[in-house]
């Protein structure tokens, strides 16, 4: 039996980077049905939620040949916002601007200036473009930019000092629980607790617009942002973790390459088969496998003719790189009778 979620796509991940994105919250790990649902939907890359005491099951993706990685571990922290009153901001030079269009560009260059290089799960799949996350992060932001009263619940200021821009604050009302998202404060301004001011005013808005919950969230490893949350009436509620499973069931680099796997090769579909036809299909010059991890996820489903597709996510000539994969499916079509991840080293020419 699976979790009680399912992966959907991610439209706004699969724009940012160019592969199909899903996501998925699951409350524990069984491989075979996430490899199912990412098989149904062809995807390239799912970035799964689970709960941080589950961590002894990604082993179990992994062995099943799953290529994964553990992006990072998501905190929650929740503020009783009936009980907790926010304390008075201790810069009194800071001007708050509600967001609209209009703040997109200033908007866009405070997040370069506070979230280039930042450590997201983005950062740690070598497979997502880096500038991709930036982006990412700016289209996220952009999207808080919203007129007063707008449905979504998004909302997003700027703060200046002195006229100039020095933080934003971008914010989410969901009926009476509210959600600090994204917040930055420049270099410049850092240190003298204009964030802690950020919560403090985000606290004191929503308190007196009626939210009873404030929740925020971060990477285990952003101490800063848990000293002032642990200061202004917040508690840790849940640690998440975050994997993303690199399948790559519908991206490459060159068109995909179809060949026939051998009938007589019984009901799995063997590595050497399947190695075999990435060499064939490589049009890059001498490859070598380097690395090679298969999953069969219905060994029973042998009966029939297959057909071995053969893509490259990643083919990089320069930089001596390239990654295959390899899907063994019924000839007919239908669901993944077998799939090989192979990273190439390739040999200088
Ligand atoms: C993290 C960040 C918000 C801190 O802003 P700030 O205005 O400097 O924060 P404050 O002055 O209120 O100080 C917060 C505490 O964190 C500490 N701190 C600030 N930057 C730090 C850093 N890079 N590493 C460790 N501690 C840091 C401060 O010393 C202070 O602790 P103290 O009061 O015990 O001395 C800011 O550096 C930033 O925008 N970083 C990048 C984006 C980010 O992490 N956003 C938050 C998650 S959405």
């Amino acid at each position: 039996m699976r979790g009680d979620a399912r992966v959907v796509e991610s439209p706004l991940d699969s724009n940012r980077f160019g592969f199909k994105v899903v996501r998925g919250r699951f409350d524990r790990l069984d491989a075979v049905a996430i490899l199912d649902e990412i098989d149904a939907l062809r995807a390239d890359v799912a970035i799964l939620r689970l709960p941080a005491a589950r961590q002894p099951e990604v082993a179990g993706l992994a062995s099943a040949g799953l290529p994964v990685v553990v992006a990072d571990t998501l905190v929650w922290y929740h503020a009783d916002l009936l009980r907790h009153v926010p304390a008075p901001l201790r810069n009194a030079d800071l001007a708050f601007e509600r967001c609209g269009e209009a703040h997109h560009a200033d908007v866009d260059r405070l997040v370069e200036r506070t979230f280039d290089g930042y450590s997201s799960h983005y950062a740690s799949n070598p497979f997502l473009p880096r500038d991709g996350v930036l982006e990412g992060y700016k289209e996220w932001a952009r999207g808080h930019c919203l007129p007063d009263g707008d449905p979504s619940g998004r909302v997003a200021w700027l703060v200046r000092r002195a006229g100039e821009p020095v933080a934003f604050l971008t914010c989410a009302r969901h009926a009476d629980e509210c959600e600090g998202v994204l917040y930055g404060v420049t270099t410049e301004a850092s240190g003298g607790g204009v964030y802690g001011d950020l919560i403090r005013f985000s606290q004191a808005h929503f308190r007196d617009r009626g939210a009873r919950l404030m929740k925020v969230s971060t990477q285990v490893q952003n101490v800063a942002v848990q000293k002032v949350w642990s200061r202004e009436g917040f508690a840790i509620a849940e640690a998440l973790l975050t994997l993303h499973v690199n399948a790559f069931l519908s991206a490459s680099a060159v068109p995909p390459a179809e060949v026939p796997l051998p009938a007589d090769l019984g009901d799995s579909a063997p590595d050497a088969a399947l190695v075999a036809a990435v060499r064939d299909a490589c049009p890059l010059a001498s490859p070598y496998v380097a690395r090679l991890s298969r999953a069969t996820v219905r060994p029973g489903n042998g009966a029939g003719a297959r057909v071995v597709r053969v893509s490259f996510p990643v083919l990089d000539a320069g930089g001596g790189r390239a990654h295959a994969v390899a899907q063994v499916r019924p000839a007919a079509g239908g669901p993944l009778d077998g799939v090989a991840w192979l990273d190439l080293a390739v040999a200088p020419v």
